[in-house]
């Protein structure tokens, strides 16, 4: 697995997931949630409380073309709330995650790419090789919603940051996983997995102990929620534990334009078009519900296991 991320609270559970459960070949970083010189030191960060020795490549700290916009209302000034972070030993491998992404992709058997950011990226590196979906085993992301959105009532956060970047990937990947609003709204953390998480006393469950403490109260004072949607990782949950979720294929477009919908990912749900023959071929598989406690309890596990005594 190669993860694109812009950590971000939700960025650092997924990552803590994916070191303890898959093969991560890398760490690429992205702007977002806030500037990349935060993402990409978070993402450093993060890798050093989990002692997993991962590559972290810095990429695009701007939207190709929007307006940079970020998260911080969510995320905190420098992206994982107001959580310690160590002072972090190493530097990253290099500042081109679009070579490193493509080099993955070309290199490595199997490999499932994951994005759970804007999705600059991963637009550059398809315009720098367009041949990057036929060399992936799969590719997901965290991203769009086939009802509302959360940063304008049409736009989920990921898409509405870079929508140019987002409208590539859905043009040109012929088919992806995503895992959207519609899914991730349902796989809430709250006090109970707090608890549990430092209850286990690792340096990696005590950190998302406090990132949840730090959601779950954002979280549960925008939208009075008790606990908090970790969306990034329901992503990386949907590539381990694919039976764990269940979706529809559809084709799905990003508005680019709309004064109200600019994007928005709209998903054509419509079976069959006006004539049975007009509707698009479907280029990704839309995710809408999941077995949540099951979801749950495995992304808990997943770091608490992280680094448990044996
Ligand atoms: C997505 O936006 C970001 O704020 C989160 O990290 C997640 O990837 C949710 O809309
Ligand atoms: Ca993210």
């Amino acid at each position: 697995m190669l993860i694109d991320c812009d950590p971000g609270v939700d960025d650092a559970i997924a990552l803590l997931t994916a070191m303890s459960r898959a093969d991560l070949v890398g760490i690429t970083t992205v702007n977002g949630n806030v500037g990349i010189e935060h993402t990409t030191h978070n993402a450093l960060a993060i890798a050093q409380i989990a002692g997993v020795d991962v590559p972290v490549h810095r990429g695009a700290a701007r939207p190709l073309i929007a307006p940079t916009i970020d998260a911080s209302y969510v995320h905190g000034a420098t992206g994982l709330g107001s959580v310690e972070l160590p002072s972090v030993s190493r530097d990253i491998d290099s500042d081109d995650a679009v070579g490193f992404i493509l080099d993955m992709a070309r290199s490595v058997d199997d490999l499932h790419l994951v994005a759970v950011g804007p999705f600059t990226n991963i637009a550059l590196a398809l315009r720098r090789d367009p041949t990057l979906p036929q060399r992936l085993a799969g590719f997901t992301i965290m991203g769009g919603a086939a009802g509302p959105g959360n940063v304008t009532s049409t736009a989920e956060f990921n898409v509405w940051a870079d929508p140019e970047a987002a409208a590539m990937v859905f043009n040109e990947f012929p088919m992806l996983t995503m895992v959207g609003l519609d899914v991730t709204h349902k796989v809430l953390l709250g006090p109970i997995e707090r608890d549990r998480l430092r209850a286990a006393r690792t340096p990696s469950s005590l950190f998302a102990a406090a990132l949840l403490d730090h959601a779950v109260t954002v979280v549960g004072e925008i939208r009075g929620w008790v606990g908090a949607p970790i969306h990034d990782a329901s992503a990386v949950m949907a590539v381990l534990r694919p039976d764990l979720f269940s979706g529809r294929s559809h084709p799905v477009s990003v508005e680019l334009s709309g004064s109200l919908t600019r994007g928005m990912t709209v998903v054509d749900q419509r079976v069959g078009g006006r004539d049975g023959t007009d509707e698009a071929p479907p280029n990704a598989h839309v995710l809408f519900d999941a077995l949540v406690d099951d979801v749950v309890t495995e992304i808990v596990n997943a770091v608490i296991d992280l680094q448990a005594q044996d």
